[in-house]
């Protein structure tokens, strides 16, 4: 979580009348380029530079108050703001006293909502519903833009294999193939058909590119990508983003292969313009072209604002550093005056699409109508109930019947709203989710529904962003009162007909600077769990987390298990409508669950090696433990069964260059209606390099009655039987056989074979 206040931006007083009117106009590309030149006419090369820089909003950055620097033309855009108030004061500035009137553009992370809190985007990748993902980020963009914000730092596209690095919740998990449509489909939802489109606002890829790979897992870390791996795995949910019209890119912190990502001429100009066409803006993550000399990649701020312009990112994240040396670069003529219009166009085009020109302001009183909109809270709840992924269920112990009349819902996220609103809140949000307790209460108006949080959790080093955080400074408990408040914990339960425990990670733990070396139950939790389980109660299990944990003695000693993620706003009431059965959870791991964190990273789709799963000598690979996964990538349970049957490919061969069908059979085999996620799955026997013994090419999650049967229906073109080979140097298509797998997670069975041919 990374809450801040606000501090004031120096400016106040001033009342701004508001001026707003219709939508932007929809300008062709050569309108945009033609206002673009007009305007480029009349800057001077400090108000173009000055577009290449944003200033951050807070006291505690050096140098001059934003107002200041805005007033002679030195800002093009502002980062964390979030007032709505100020947001006017400084636009009024920028367009009626600084040189050339360039409205500001006003950035902010919007992750996973806005005031409506979505389920953090892991969690929405567990819908494997793309269409929850789209609905959630038009609904956070509409609340955003109605608060002055014009650009959100999202969606944040980062594969992660490795579960100990904390911004694994920031993503869509561990698959190119899914990362892509989460991807796509987020950049529709904060974007809208067009860039400028009303009531939308413009998207950010990041952190582009490898940022998940961090050696160890650690934030920040370096990242070693083979340019396969980086072109196969990583770089997918960035191209679909591209493809969706994404407007801008912002360049990651770490060193890919030894060149920091920020001064990646090879990732910024060669792949992202070059290779995908990409026509708008990079900005650097916040302070990243200074951070280039403390990298140890240039030698100062000068060959560092040199080295970050030239690789191609536009406009620099609130470290000053393109603000004090590009004069003096161009001056000296290390840059041409037409480097610094290249970079500027992009950003002043996407001002130009948005109608900055024509309404730079906010309507203050706008806010308050569109937060207030009920249809808000219900896309939050929908997408938080097909988030959630039901991990065991013995002896159908879910869902609960609603006759019950004595509920203990206990553990130290049961209750809290921080929790279940989950990582990355905007600066200023007030936590306001329905709590576990709280959706059951509600569920449950008749019973008696008890709470007892048990020993706390928290972080062992605190977060770097807990100093801003208002919460985090409470005391902790002392040895006693934990022990006090297990004991209290383990007599509710004893006194309940059955026991809703709700364990994981404060929102703190997951998110930037958040990484675990375990990914056990942080705190006593287990133990507190492992006391309920033996008051011989029976205890479902709701986790509200932001990446996998090794649960594996819960996996085996508690009959249901619910992993809710950090479901956002509507988390309580969605957690309460599954286990009581209103809603039939339907969502499936878009990670693997390793056993142990020691094992990450640990994914699917690894390649074949001489002694594969299937041989006896697979099994040792650790010799303290199975290396297997706790939980597969795809897996979930229904309240209803599935069979998957009737797996045909249309043809044996198929011409490379050709697609051919893959249909299966899905039929509903249980009592009640419900989902299921039906997943195809790839395996090249054999070519140009070695491929991962499985790959998702294809998925289509259904709504199915009892006993209701559909044919699902796959294409396999040279899009999914492509990939980037090594050994040849670019993306092949190779004439080989191959395995295709249909089934409900990556151990599907259900096989059948066909081959590429020339
Ligand atoms: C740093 C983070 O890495 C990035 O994701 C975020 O958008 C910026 N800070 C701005 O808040």
């Amino acid at each position: 979580m990374f809450v801040m206040r606000w501090a004031t931006v120096g400016v106040l007083g001033l009342v701004v009348g508001t001026i707003i009117g219709a939508a932007a106009p929809v300008l062709s590309d050569a309108e945009v380029a033609a206002r673009v030149d007009a305007l480029l006419g009349r800057m001077s090369l400090g108000e173009k530079i000055g577009q290449l820089t944003q200033v951050g909003a807070f006291d505690f950055f050096p140098g001059p108050k934003p107002a200041e620097v805005i007033r002679k033309g030195g800002a093009g855009s502002v980062l964390w703001l979030n007032d709505r108030k100020q947001f006017n004061v400084l636009q009024k500035i920028a367009v009626e006293e600084s040189p050339s009137k360039i409205p500001l553009l006003f950035g902010l992370d919007v992750i996973h909502g806005y005031q409506t809190i979505f389920p953090v985007p892991l969690a929405m990748a567990s819908s494997w519903d793309p269409s929850v993902a789209e609905r959630a980020q038009a609904v956070a963009a509409r609340e955003a833009r109605a608060a002055g914000i014009h650009w959100t730092f999202g969606p944040m596209l980062d594969i992660a294999r490795d579960a100990r690095w904390g911004r694994i919740v920031e993503g869509a998990g561990e698959d190119p193939f899914l990362g892509a449509a989460m991807a796509a489909a987020q950049v529709r939802g904060f974007q809208g058909p067009y860039l400028g489109a009303p009531d939308h606002v413009v998207a950010c890829a990041k952190h582009f590119a490898g940022y998940g790979a961090a050696d160890g897992g650690r934030d920040y870390d370096p990242v070693y990508l083979p340019e396969g791996r980086l072109r196969n795995v990583y770089f997918p949910p960035f191209q679909a983003a591209v493809k969706a019209g994404v407007g801008t890119f912002m360049s990651a912190y770490m060193d890919l292969n030894d060149v920091p990502a920020s001064g990646n001429r090879f990732l910024l100009h060669d792949v992202l313009r070059g290779e995908w066409g990409f026509q708008g803006f990079v900005v650097s993550d916040a302070f990243a072209v200074a951070n280039l000399v403390i990298q140890g990649f240039a030698r100062d701020g000068r060959d560092a604002a040199f080295r970050a312009l030239s690789a191609g990112v536009n406009m620099d994240m609130a470290s000053n550093t393109y603000a004090e040396h590009l004069p003096g670069l161009v001056k000296d003529g290390a840059l041409k005056p037409a480097d610094i219009d290249a970079a500027v166009r992009p950003i002043l085009a996407i001002k130009v699409r948005l109608g900055l020109f024509e309404q730079p302001y906010t309507d203050e009183s706008k806010l308050a109508q569109v937060v207030a909109l009920p249809e808000h809270r219900k896309e939050a709840r929908l997408a938080a109930q097909r988030s959630m992924v039901l991990l065991r269920n013995e002896g159908r112990l879910l869902p609960l019947a609603k006759s019950v009349k004595n509920v203990a819902v206990i553990g130290p996220l049961a209750n809290s709203k921080e929790a279940t609103e989950g990582s990355w809140m905007v600066f200023d949000h007030t936590p306001a989710a329905v709590t576990v307790v709280e959706g059951i209460r509600a569920m449950l108006p008749g019973a008696k529904v008890e709470y007892a949080p048990g020993p706390e959790i928290r972080r062992d080093i605190p977060s770097p962003f807990e100093g801003v955080a208002p919460d985090a400074k409470k005391a902790a408990q002392t040895p006693e009162q934990a022990e006090a408040a297990l004991r209290t914990a383990v007599a509710t339960a004893r006194g309940a007909d059955v026991v809703v425990m709700v364990l994981g990670e404060s929102a703190d733990m997951a998110g930037e600077a958040a990484s675990r070396a375990s990914l056990d139950l942080p705190g006593r939790q287990e133990e507190l769990l492992k006391a309920v389980v033996a008051t011989g109660k029976p205890v479902v299990l709701v986790l509200l987390n932001g990446r996998p944990l090794s649960i594996g003695w819960a996996a085996e000693n508690v009959p249901a298990i619910l992993e809710a993620w950090e479901p956002g706003s509507e988390g309580g009431n969605a957690i309460a409508d599954i286990l009581f059965g209103d809603v039939n959870p339907g969502g499936k791991l878009p990670v693997t669950f390793p056993r142990k964190g020691s094992h990450e990273p640990l994914y699917y789709a690894r390649n074949l090696t001489h002694s594969p799963e299937s041989s006896p000598r697979y099994s040792s690979r650790y010799w303290d433990g199975p290396p297997t996964p706790l939980y597969p990538f795809g897996y979930g349970l229904s309240y209803t069964t599935f069979s998957i049957a009737n797996l045909k490919v249309a043809a044996p061969q198929v011409k490379a260059g050709s697609p051919v069908a893959v249909t299966a059979d899905v039929t509903n085999t249980g009592s009640v209606t419900g989902d299921e996620v039906v997943q195809l799955y790839i395996h090249q026997k054999a070519g140009s390099d070695s491929r991962p013994m499985r790959e998702l090419k294809g998925f289509e999650r259904l709504t199915l009655k009892p006993g209701e049967k559909k044919t699902v229906t796959f294409s396999l073109g040279p899009a999914e039987l492509s990939y980037w080979s090594t050994k040849a140097g670019k993306l092949v298509q190779d004439a080989d056989a191959f395995d295709v797998w249909v089934g409900a997670d990556s151990s599907a069975t259900l096989h059948a074979d066909f081959a590429v041919v020339r």
